[in-house]
């Protein structure tokens, strides 16, 4: 029998109470994926959609596209699809295993992961799949949160735990490194504005009353700690959106030339938070002005 994983019950919680979860950056990072997508975009899939805000979003702005989510959460899909039909939207949901997934999204003109990348224990078997998916040209819209250099350790920590991260990058550099070992050159990086999530009064009334029920004031609370932690995390983290294509590196220069971090590569590596608790303060703050300053200065290869 599989055991339920801090991830799991996350999301369980997420489909449970229906919540609308958004990508790193919020409704920014929805208009930055917007503005991204080319016009003439026929299939788009958006990989670990959750409940499905960026599926609806995108199928609205795209009438002439076939929007796929896909999910491995049976009840999150459960969940984005009720909403789609609520909200008429045309977005299609998929829950599937990982194998199943070349079929569904293959010959896509755009990959959008929104923050999903690192509930992955295996990130590069997700990309690699990813560059063998989408159609020649196509896009990967793959949204991350950067940390600074001063985050402290224990946020980390208890974010992974309690979140049930698989993945956490050490930097631009490091989910750089994973695309280009996947086969993806990145074309565009845009960081964008700290993102403080607004807690809305109906979300504070839903933990009141939770609060309230007999059994429920355990859930209420470990909501209302995520919600704290998210809270003191949002200081310490830009969002960024990178941009990625198949093929050849369009802007080698200031990619190929920076000092490489080591890839994970094996699931062992990977489920630990290997790369910030072995670096030393002072390489990880070089490392953050040097990425800082290499993001700002990468040129769009794409229009
Ligand atoms: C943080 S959520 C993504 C948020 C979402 N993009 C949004 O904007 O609402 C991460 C999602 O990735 C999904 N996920 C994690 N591992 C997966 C896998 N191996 N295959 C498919 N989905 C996966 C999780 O179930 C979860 O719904």
């Amino acid at each position: 029998m599989k055991t339920l994983s801090s991830q799991d019950y996350y999301f369980s919680i997420v489909a449970a109470l229906k919540q609308k979860n958004v990508p790193p950056g919020g409704e920014a990072m929805m208009e930055a994926i917007l503005a991204a997508i080319p016009s003439g975009a026929r299939k788009i899939v958006d990989f670990g959609c959750n409940t499905g805000w960026i599926s609806r979003r995108v199928a609205r702005a795209f009438p002439q596209a076939e929007v796929i989510g896909v999910d491995e959460n049976p009840a999150i899909i459960e969940v984005a699809r009720e909403v789609a039909r609520l909200e008429d939207s045309t977005a299609v949901f998929s829950r599937t295993e990982t194998v199943a997934l070349p079929d569904i999204i293959s010959e896509a003109d755009v990959i959008i992961c929104g923050g999903s990348a690192a509930f992955f224990d295996r990130p590069l078997d997700l990309y690699r799949m990813v560059a063998r998916c989408l159609r020649s040209g196509g896009l990967l819209m793959d949204c991350h949160y950067v940390y600074d250099a001063d985050v402290p350790p224990s946020l980390r920590q208890e974010e992974k735990e309690m979140f049930g991260l698989g993945w956490m990058p050490d930097g631009l550099n490091d989910i750089v490194s994973v695309h280009e070992d996947a086969g993806l050159s990145v074309g565009k990086i845009k960081r964008l504005p700290r993102f403080h999530f607004e807690d809305s009064a109906a979300a504070r009334v839903a933990r009141h009353i939770l609060h309230m029920v007999p059994k429920m004031q355990e859930l209420a609370e470990a909501m209302a700690k995520r919600r704290r932690l998210i809270s003191k995390l949002a200081h310490h983290r830009y969002p960024y959106l990178l941009i990625a294509r198949t093929g050849e590196q369009t802007v080698a220069e200031g990619v190929t030339q920076r000092e490489r971090t080591e890839v994970p590569m094996a699931s062992d590596a990977i489920t630990s938070n290997r790369h910030v608790s072995a670096r030393g303060p002072t390489v990880a703050r070089r490392s953050f002005w040097r990425e800082a300053a290499r993001a700002v200065s990468l040129q769009s290869a794409y229009p």
